[in-house]
């Protein structure tokens, strides 16, 4: 059985007081044995939101770190300095860093390779753009960002990676893919995840969608045989975060 993941992505989002006040709020709502609940929060909240959710099932997670353990990169943040907070897991190239922060396959790679190396949970993210779908090379485009971003990577590593399904123009604009189209997309990361690891490999891996999940559309996605549960922005800041978890 695979894992079924909620993780709820704040993005430049909340204070630190703000922070509190949304987790403490959040915390019982969302306590749930039948999936991984996680909050992915700004760096500045990190330490008292971990606070908050000592005691829980609910993991912390962070949404961005550096490849390098130390050194002059300023403005950065390492692995071992998440580790020793008590970060769980972190979200590797996300489109928002790709698009304003040059990210690339290759840098994301080398921070997936970073973040196993220190037991953190990696959800690498991938996604096409509008432009890529309407020409039809969404799989093409998909299948390289997993190539390239688990280079490297041994099956047992493999396994420790979640893999983050978020089409770029349906983050935040309220356009939801279909339920057809996320599977097709989820199915294809499997396949490709099965060509590099093996078809047993590839059955363990959990496989997220994300942008525009919803109170309303969470329970039918997580439905489809590939999708094992969401990375979800603007509804992991509301209540309606609980309902996305119980789906
Ligand atoms: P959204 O964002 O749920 O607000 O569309 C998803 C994401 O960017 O992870």
């Amino acid at each position: 059985m695979r894992k079924k993941i909620v993780a709820g992505n704040w993005k430049m989002n909340k204070t630190p007081k703000e922070a509190v006040a949304l987790a403490e709020m959040l915390k019982p709502k969302v306590a749930t044995d039948n999936s991984q609940v996680i909050f992915c929060v700004p760096y500045v909240d990190l330490i008292p939101v971990a606070e908050v959710l000592k005691g829980t099932n609910i993991l912390l997670g962070a949404e961005n770190l550096h490849f390098e353990d130390k050194g002059a990169y300023t403005g950065e943040i390492s692995a071992p300095m998440l580790k020793e907070i008590g970060v769980k897991c972190v979200v590797i190239g996300h489109s928002e860093r790709r698009e304003y922060f040059a990210e690339t396959d290759e840098t994301v790679n080398k921070k997936v390779v970073k973040a196993l190396e220190y037991g953190l949970l990696p959800i690498m993210c991938c996604g096409e753009s509008l432009a890529e779908r309407e020409d039809g090379i969404t799989i093409e485009k998909i299948r390289i960002q997993i190539k390239k971003g688990m280079k490297g990577l041994s099956k047992d590593d493999a396994k420790k990676v979640v893999v983050a399904y978020e089409p770029i123009w349906a983050i935040g604009t309220g356009r939801v893919a279909t339920t057809e189209q996320a599977q097709e997309v989820c199915h294809a990361i499997r396949v490709v995840l099965g060509e590099l690891f093996g078809e047993d490999t590839a059955q363990e891996i959990s496989i997220l969608y994300g942008g525009s999940v919803s109170a309303a559309n969470a329970a039918e996605l997580f439905k489809m045989e590939d999708i094992d549960g969401g990375l979800v922005g603007g509804a992991s800041l509301k209540e309606d975060f609980e309902v996305i978890a119980k789906a």
